[in-house]
């Protein structure tokens, strides 16, 4: 499926632009400052106005006074991303589309065309939003968090779940950054809160032999989210605006989980991420208590004891073995 609307935001010179008139959010700002900080021409300027605009940006204009920002649009557009953003690596390239496919998919068709390492896909709505074992991700359009990175990282495949367990440690920390809840990770890549789901990791990669090419980590946040709608989950998901008890911000809860990936991964690059191990059971909801976990017709249970670097479960089952579980659907019911 060809991408429907598709907004590519790198430029500096833009993002100068927005900054000025968020900083000076409700008060007009003269041109000659907004070209100057942009170092684009007047028709430049106005042009980008103009494009603000047509994303929903309220913007006044007066000749003698300048600009004025007034709205901004509840899109997780790149220019918002991107101003004020503390990452060196992540979400330096944003891919921004309305509607797609799945994030995931074209992540990986990005991710073939060689574009910079941490770049983020972001959509507002998903037509085929993927979830682990084939299945369907529900999210409406423009209400929750739906994005895919790409990293160009080169490992042993066989550690690729490490990728995984360092997003679902920086949604944890993002949550509670953003919102003041606490999360927990339930093995192997869900991020709970109050035992209900409130996201979902899927990390697909292609390797050349053993050794990854590349690394697609899709991240799927329900945020305000009107679960009621959906009959099929509910019950079991939640959103973090059932979780706060008021509409939480999508831009606020993205940014600080692009930063705090952005300071795990840099930590990742430098020591491969066999420490993350001990964050992960740090915020885990599953040590220490008895589980039962199905894998195709596999079904295993015993005492989680921790995992391991790879984020393979440790169980103790109940003869007293230690048994090392490398995927499947764990539940807590025993
Ligand atoms: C799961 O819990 O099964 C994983 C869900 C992952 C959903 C996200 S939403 C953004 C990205 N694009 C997709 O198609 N899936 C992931």
């Amino acid at each position: 499926m060809k991408p429907a609307k598709q907004i590519k935001q790198c430029s500096h010179k833009r993002d100068a632009i927005l900054k000025v008139l968020l900083e000076n959010f409700g008060h007009f700002v003269p041109g000659e400052i907004l070209t100057r900080a942009s170092n684009l021409s007047r028709s430049g300027v106005w042009k980008y106005i103009t494009s603000l605009r047509s994303q929903g940006f309220s913007i006044g204009a007066s000749i003698k006074r300048g600009y004025c920002l007034r709205e901004i649009p509840d899109k997780l557009l790149p220019p918002l991303i991107q101003t004020g953003l503390q990452t060196s690596v992540v979400a330096r390239e944003i891919h921004y589309f309305s509607t797609i496919d799945s994030t995931n998919r074209v992540a990986k068709e990005y991710a073939l065309s060689g574009v910079s390492d941490g770049t983020v896909v972001i959509a507002e709505e998903q037509t085929s939003g993927k979830g682990r074992m084939n299945r369907v991700w529900v999210s409406p359009p423009s209400s929750n968090i739906l994005c895919s990175l790409i990293f160009y990282t080169s490992m042993n495949t066989s550690s690729v779940f490490r990728l995984t367990m360092l997003a679902s440690i920086a949604v944890v920390r993002a949550i509670n950054n953003a919102c003041g809840i606490v999360a927990q990770i339930k093995w192997p890549n869900d991020v709970y809160i109050n035992g209900k789901k409130v996201c979902g990791i899927l990390t697909e990669f292609l390797a050349d032999h053993d050794s990854t090419s590349y690394v697609v980590i899709g991240i799927g946040i329900n945020v305000n989210f009107d679960i009621a709608r959906h009959p099929e989950i509910k019950g079991i998901a939640t959103c973090l605006k059932e979780a706060k008890g008021q509409k939480v911000s999508r831009l606020r809860v993205l940014k600080t989980l692009l930063e705090e990936i952005d300071t795990l991964y840099q930590n990742f690059v430098q020591t491969g991420g066999k420490d993350l191990r001990k964050q992960w059971e740090r915020h885990s909801m599953v040590l220490n208590r008895q589980a039962t976990i199905i894998s195709g017709d596999e079904v295993t249970r015993g005492f989680v004891k921790g995992i391991n670097e790879d984020g393979h479960l440790i169980l103790i089952d109940p003869q007293g073995n230690t048994k090392e579980v490398l995927c499947g659907d764990l539940s807590l019911k025993f």
